[in-house]
């Protein structure tokens, strides 16, 4: 028997069928890949962070008056002095800079092209073309919940906007 023969008795990979290989497994882990990221995506987004409801906190941890930035849900929380509250949107209406509230001032001022709001949420100065959006608040067992994942656009403040505590 000649050492030909013991050769040819062995599996033979051919190039091609180690890349079919390759491929295959490449394919299947790209395709896992992708099936993780589309299910996160369409996933219900649960409580906690800016998408979803987010627990505030309790009614009678926010005076009356106050403005409580909320950085997890990118709102302010605004207490007024009738007790009720409004949930603002950081993002600022003209380009959608991240607004800070300035006490000094007592209003929100926008850094970059300098728009002014109000504790409504009003537009008191520079480019912005609309008020604030807000975010529906909702009030269970003393606790406020603010749904940001549904930002609401408007042209004015309408106390309809508010929750009762
Ligand atoms: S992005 Fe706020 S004023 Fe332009």
């Amino acid at each position: 028997m000649s050492a030909d023969n013991t050769k040819s008795a062995k599996p033979q990979i051919t190039r091609r069928d180690f890349l079919g290989v390759a491929w295959a497994a490449l394919t299947l882990v790209l395709g896992g890949e992708l099936a993780g990221v589309l299910f996160r995506y369409i996933q219900p987004v649960s409580t906690g962070g800016f998408g979803g409801v987010v627990n505030a906190g309790k009614v009678d941890d926010f005076q009356r008056g106050s403005i409580t930035n909320n950085q997890a849900g990118r709102f302010y929380l605004y207490r007024m002095e009738d007790g009720s509250f409004l949930a603002l949107w950081q993002k600022c209406t003209h380009l959608g800079c991240s607004v800070p509230y300035v006490e000094a001032e007592n209003q929100f001022h926008c850094p970059c092209h300098g728009s002014l709001y109000n504790q409504l949420g009003e537009v008191q100065g520079g480019p912005a073309p609309r008020p604030m959006d807000f975010f529906p608040v909702t009030i269970t067992d003393g606790q406020v919940f603010v749904d940001t994942g549904n930002p609401i656009t408007r042209t004015k403040f309408d106390p309809s906007q508010t929750t009762k505590a």
